[in-house]
């Protein structure tokens, strides 16, 4: 158990989709459970007996004039694994760079060495980048897969792991997948006790996630048995879907139906559940989105390079879908959420105008689909949060306290005070740089330190 604490700090946070709350010179407190407890502002009446008593009690964290505090970001779809050959072969198709790159590199994480060491890697530099909370992929091997429970749990991020499952023979190649749908179904099982043991030794937690890789890697008695388990776990659940063109038409010949459809039908949907991609989602997929409250967790940067379209968040979002931000590294090469917020918007932007100089403008895009940045702010916190369902995300009582301190000086032009609060925001939104981010803290902890 730590110590209670506070924070004197300015900062912002997502109140919806849209607005964004300014903080200034607020006086959060945390107690022994890294929960903020109060928050108050300058004019309580409180304020200044409180703050007083923190300081005297050596318990009181000063933010320096250059420095705001922003929510902890929430990942909600990474392959811990692919870290390793982030920024290879993006220029092949999806399914080209799953056979020649992905696979042969997943198979070696039953490796334990080697898992060790690029897990580490990519918690710490995850956490180095403002990264709280992590909805990781691992691998099919199981043991690899607790080991990155461990380590989040031991480097202080909030980790949802999933060990991977891919049976099909169809699907996966000989040397990387589960034997068959029965040791599919069981491993997972272990998987999900093995971390369930574990979830509590870490203030933060840890938690299993079901993980069919996608549907054309899994048979259906995997799918079946994995839904089971979905039902007696009461746990989350991932997996990919309508990700390209190639990966959604896939799924229609296998099974004569969308992947959404089917995942619905093997108990794989629900609130609990987070589908990644998902720009192919049609009408009837969208309802079933809606009606089993799944998230998309939207992958900008890697849907740039692999799924041949663009999510329309702004219409999806309007519809009721949450929708939550990711890397997927490493379709997406950048373990950064600043890259993930950046492309969403950019994204949106050319998904709007259209691309094509050569058409008329009246049809070279679609209408209505530009998001904000503070739309993409909130997909990177709240509604990560709201996926999860762990409150995260906010810098408001009741919520954990998950933070980043960024230093606005360094590579963030401040020649004079910005004319709106919501400007510093932006220029650290589409600025700040590793180097600018100075602490980050979850479940009231230090990770730097
Ligand atoms: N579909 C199935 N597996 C993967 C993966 O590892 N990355 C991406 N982007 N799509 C997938
Ligand atoms: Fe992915």
């Amino acid at each position: 158990m730590n110590k209670k604490f506070a924070f004197q700090a300015s900062g912002y946070y997502c109140k919806n989709f849209d607005e964004v709350e300014y903080m200034h010179n607020q006086l959060i407190c945390v107690n022994e459970n890294g929960m903020i407890e109060k928050v108050f502002n300058e004019d309580d009446i409180e304020y200044k007996k409180t703050l007083f008593k923190y300081r005297d009690n050596n318990q009181l964290h000063v933010l320096k004039d250059d420095e705001i505090m922003l929510p902890g970001f929430v990942d909600l779809h990474i392959h811990a694994p692919q870290w390793a050959q982030s920024g290879t072969a993006l220029d092949k198709p999806l399914e080209v760079w799953l056979d020649e790159y992905t696979f042969p590199l997943e198979a070696r994480f039953k490796d334990l060495d080697f898992a060790k060491e690029v897990y580490e890697d990519v918690v710490d530099i995850t956490l180095k980048n403002g990264t709280t909370t992590g909805v990781y992929f691992a691998t099919v091997d199981r043991e690899a897969s607790v080991l990155l429970a461990k380590i989040c749990g031991e480097k202080g991020q909030r980790g949802f792991v999933g060990k991977v499952a891919m049976d099909d023979p169809a699907g996966c190649p000989d040397y990387y997948k589960d034997f068959d749908g029965k040791s599919s179904i069981t491993e997972t099982e272990n998987f999900i006790k093995d971390v369930l043991k574990l979830k509590d030794n870490y203030e933060q937690k840890v938690y299993p996630v079901i993980t069919p890789r996608f549907i054309p890697s899994c048979t259906n008695e995997s799918l079946e048995g994995l839904g089971k388990l979905a039902k007696k776990y009461d746990v989350h659940i991932q997996t990919h879907a309508s990700e390209s063109d190639w990966a959604h038409g896939f799924v229609k010949e296998k099974l004569g139906k969308n992947d959404v459809k089917a995942l619905w039908e093997f108990g794989l949907m629900g609130e609990k559940s987070m589908v990644a991609h998902a720009p192919f989602l049609e009408d009837a997929d969208l309802e079933i989105m809606i009606a089993s409250k799944t998230t998309i967790a939207h992958c900008p940067l890697s849907n740039a390079y692999f799924a041949n379209a663009v999510l329309p968040v702004k219409e999806f979002h309007s519809r009721g879908i949450n929708i939550g931000l990711a890397t997927d590294i490493s379709g997406g090469y950048s373990p950064s959420i600043y890259h993930g917020i950046r492309q969403a918007v950019i994204s949106s932007k050319m998904l709007q105008d259209g691309v094509n100089p050569r058409l008329d403008k009246k049809i070279r895009g679609r209408k209505n689909a530009a998001i904000t940045l503070n739309n993409a702010f909130y997909l990177a916190t709240v509604a990560g949060g709201k996926a999860l369902g762990i409150p995260v995300g906010k810098l408001e009582k009741g919520y954990a306290f998950d933070v980043q301190i960024i230093n606005t000086k360094e590579n963030i032009p401040r020649f004079y005070k910005e004319k709106h609060p919501e400007d510093l925001l932006h220029k650290v939104l589409l600025l700040a740089q590793t180097g600018n981010i100075k602490d980050v803290w979850v479940q009231g902890r230090n990770t730097h330190e």
